[in-house]
């Protein structure tokens, strides 16, 4: 066969296997996996370099509106093209429903957004913040079938939390129709009346973020939603878990033969609430729910990736600007963490974190950066062996790892539209050289190629490995 791309010599990684072989490309997906393989248009050399399937991210926050007059700092062109950066040729991103919306009018809303601007693969999950009868009996089971198989709750954010009668009655709609629910576990009301002592105490800074979010307030909630799902019997993602106490329950659901996968971020790794506490309103670029903590809880969540009781490493990229009075200095935002809005950049700097730290520092083996990265995601939210794999038919998304290079951190490299990163001058062992899309190099040497142009496709999904 005559390929359109060979790339040779290469040292092949999957979630299990690590193997020296050439990759043969045909019509964007993987045609061969061979020794000398070369009769091709194009022939790329990878030797001393790993090809990994290219990255994954399921936890992105794109162009959603955030509240009055703050915006979120990139859209779909400049998220996916800073995602892209970043070794990913795949993110999902949350389709938001407003209240008295419904998700049909929410994804034509997100699909006008999307559609023509992404440089990776693009697929939705639904944000359930109204779930009537109609949402739940109607248009759920029609929209699973339609390929949109996950969804997100909030137990937290006025406005957006659910109250566990709401929880107890999409968990069932989930479990009826076959949709993967993820829950954001913080308890809200413990907040508001952590925020009311807060301000009688005059305590407004951004590190108040941080202690009006205590540990217990996400383990209660995390146990909630794990028992709430074990009484309809549906499984579940517990979504960016920030220490131990909320892993150990996730740890516990396991043993008593509940179905859950749970996830952690780069933030959970690198940061801690002291970073909130920081001279000249600095402190709000590290916003973000929940909070950082501390050592003891990067220590567990990195025994989580060690021990598999975290499935996906995701950014939770959710970017504002810093210095700017539509994001995280905006005019109330300067005077109480209140007012400051949640999430940080990373959607490009989540691989690379993980590479380096993780990695190269012999924290985790490269087969399992493989799974926390990008096979995992591909199995749990429905694109699995299409993506997250190299095996022959997959598409070919395949990511070039130089193990050798070495990268100081800048906010300008990672080309998303926030106006920092809380990386800056991080020092990075690893970096993804080159992306393939579909069998067309949309990334090299750390700038998008001109093949990259929006080539992005929308993704329809089919149902979780774990919902079977
Ligand atoms: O602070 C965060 N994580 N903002 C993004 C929204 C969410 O809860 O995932
Ligand atoms: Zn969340
Ligand atoms: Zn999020």
């Amino acid at each position: 066969m005559r390929f359109d791309t060979v790339i040779r010599h290469g040292t092949v990684v999957t979630a299990s296997d690590t193997f020296v072989s050439d990759v043969g490309i045909k019509d964007g997906r993987i045609a061969a996996l061979a020794a000398e393989l070369d009769d091709a248009d194009e022939i790329i050399d990878a030797r001393g370099l790993f090809v990994l399937p290219g990255g994954i991210d399921s936890h992105v926050h794109l162009d959603q509106p955030s509240g009055d007059g703050i915006v979120m700092a990139d859209d779909f062109d400049s998220g996916t093209r800073s995602a892209a950066i970043g070794g990913n040729s795949t993110v999902l991103a949350f389709c938001m429903q407003e209240k008295g919306q419904s998700l049909r009018e929410a994804l034509k809303v997100y699909h006008a957004k999307a559609d023509g601007q992404c440089h990776v693969d693009v697929s939705f999950h639904l944000v359930i913040t109204d779930p009537t009868a109609d949402v739940l009996g109607q248009e759920l089971p029609a929209l699973v079938e339609d390929g949109y198989t996950s969804l997100k709750i909030f137990m937290t954010y006025e406005g957006l939390r659910l109250r566990d009668d709401e929880i107890l009655a999409t968990l069932d709609a989930a479990r009826r129709t076959g949709a993967l629910v993820m829950v954001h576990c913080e308890n809200e009301d413990a907040i508001r009346y952590l925020i009311g002592r807060h301000e009688e105490e005059g305590k407004l800074a951004a590190k108040f973020h941080a202690t009006t979010r205590p540990i217990a307030a996400e383990r209660e909630a995390t146990h909630r939603a794990l028992s709430l799902a074990e009484i309809v019997d549906v499984p579940v993602v517990i979504v960016h878990v920030s220490n131990r106490e909320a892993m150990e329950e996730i740890r516990h659901a396991r043993r008593r033969g509940q179905k859950i996968a749970g996830e952690t971020c780069p933030q959970y790794l690198m940061l801690t609430a002291d970073d909130l506490d920081q001279e000249a309103l600095e402190g709000a670029k590290y916003v973000c729910s929940p909070p950082p903590r501390d050592k003891a809880s990067q220590d567990a969540c990195w025994e989580g990736l060690e021990q598999g009781v975290f499935d996906l490493f995701s950014s939770d990229h959710c970017p504002f600007r810093f210095d700017d009075p539509e994001g995280k200095l905006n005019e109330k935002g300067k005077r109480h963490f209140r007012w400051i809005p949640n999430g940080i950049p990373g959607v490009a700097t989540r691989l690379p974190i993980l590479f380096s730290e993780g990695v190269m520092k012999g924290r985790i083996d490269i087969n399992q950066f493989v799974a926390l990265t990008s096979t995992n995601h591909a199995k749990l939210y429905g694109l699995y062996p299409r993506k997250g794999t190299i095996s022959i038919g997959a598409d070919a998304d395949i990511a070039l790892w130089d193990p050798e290079r070495r990268v100081t951190l800048t906010n300008q490299m990672l080309q998303h539209g926030a106006d920092y990163t809380p990386y800056e001058g991080l020092e990075i062992r690893g970096w993804p050289v080159r992306l393939l899309l579909r069998g067309k190099t949309i990334v090299s040497d750390s700038a998008l190629t001109p093949r990259a142009d929006r080539q992005g496709a929308y993704l329809a999904r089919g149902r979780s490995s774990m919902v079977g």
